[in-house]
């Protein structure tokens, strides 16, 4: 990741380019995680989803800005199961970010669901009607036998929404087949607290603490991240670094499946109280351990489109959360960071 090689001391040599790629590239980070998995053996199928969805409705609040889409789903077939419920369903809507909200399920019938999504997008409606909606739900593929079953995805695309129209064209379910002895592993920031490191100071130095859980469906691995060094981006620039004071990532210290990162003095708050900032982004290197053999390595990780809500606190000092459910983030998981010490240590 970036921060492991944007600012190395001088008197060494910049990085090689193809260390720069291999961690500052989130386009990469995007294409593997969706197929990462720890350790692994694994493959990636992209299964014909038998689902078929339907949008019977789509309301839009003027007054929230908060969009409501009514779906009927035909079920797929025995073996898959979709998961609309959770915290981690996500959306895009065009090339504009948008955060869930909650999202609904009722069986209505022996071969349908009903399902319902809530999400803020951050472009106005006129923007979005012509855009691409896109929602992605957890989904499992049940084995037979004594075989583990398969974790994966189901990617619904919806374009050229109208409020009448069905235009469900492309519904793909990404699975990927775990080996026996492997993580699936899924990594989602769940929680940000902005507040103002000194309300009395003039100059708006807030402290950013941003909550990371993994997670591990299906395979259900017990998980320990443990971040060695971050930062915090506003889109292509970098507001704040934060690094652990160990560079042990596997010493003694076990945090289990949540940890929080924390940058300090950032200058980074809106204008207004009630605006969103969309596009924030962190990058983290973390050692990871999994409770498996030979399960133990580092992920460098990319969460981006984190919507942050600035609203005001009862005192009135101006405080940020997580808009909306938690993200998914992305991840490249390697199992030493030699190419990187060095300049991790600086
Ligand atoms: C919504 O988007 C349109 C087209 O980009 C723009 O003209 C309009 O000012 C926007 N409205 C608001 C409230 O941002
Ligand atoms: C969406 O609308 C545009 C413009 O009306 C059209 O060119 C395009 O084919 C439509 N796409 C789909 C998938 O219907
Ligand atoms: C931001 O948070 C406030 C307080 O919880 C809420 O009323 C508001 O709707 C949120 N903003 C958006 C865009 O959802």
């Amino acid at each position: 990741m970036a921060s492991a090689t944007a600012s190395p001391p001088p008197s060494r040599e910049p990085p090689t380019c193809k260390e720069t790629a291999a961690i500052c590239s989130p386009c990469c980070g995007g294409l593997f995680t969706l197929f990462a998995v720890i350790l692994i053996l694994y493959s990636v199928n992209k299964a014909y989803c038998h689902a078929k969805f339907s949008i019977q409705s789509i309301t839009v609040s003027p007054v929230s800005d908060t969009w409501h889409v009514d779906f009927l789903v035909k079920n797929p077939s025995s073996r898959y199961s979709i998961y609309y419920e959770g915290d981690d369903a996500a959306v895009r809507f065009g090339s504009s970010n948008a955060a869930v909200l909650s999202t609904s399920q009722k069986r209505s019938s022996s071969s349908h669901t009903a399902f319902s999504l809530d999400f803020v997008a951050e472009c106005n409606t006129s923007d979005v009607v012509a855009g691409v909606l896109e929602i992605k739900l957890r989904a499992k593929h049940k084995l037979y036998g004594l075989e583990p079953d398969d974790a994966g995805h189901v990617n619904v695309q919806c374009h050229n929404l109208t409020l009448n129209h069905e235009n469900i064209d492309k519904i793909q379910l990404t699975i990927i087949e775990n080996s026996a002895n492997s993580c699936y592993l899924e990594l989602f920031a769940d929680t940000v607290s902005v507040s103002n490191a000194n309300a009395n100071a003039r100059v708006s130095a807030a402290e950013w603490r941003i909550g990371f859980v993994a997670r591990s469906p299906v395979t259900g691995c017990k998980i320990s991240l443990r971040p060695i060094k971050s930062r915090l981006l506003r889109g292509d620039e970098v507001i704040a670094k934060s690094s652990s004071p160990s560079m042990d990532p596997f010493g003694q210290v076990v945090t289990g499946d949540e940890t929080n990162v924390v940058f300090e003095t950032v200058v980074a708050m809106p204008e207004v109280i009630g605006d969103v900032i969309w596009d924030i982004r962190v990058e983290i290197i973390a050692g990871v351990k999994t409770g498996i053999e030979y399960g133990n390595g580092f992920l460098l990780v990319f969460c981006g489109d984190i919507p942050v809500n600035f609203t005001a606190d009862p005192a009135g000092n101006m405080i940020g959360s997580l808009l909306g459910n938690m993200r998914r983030c992305d991840y490249l998981y390697r199992d030493n960071l030699n190419p990187y010490l060095e300049s991790l240590r600086s």
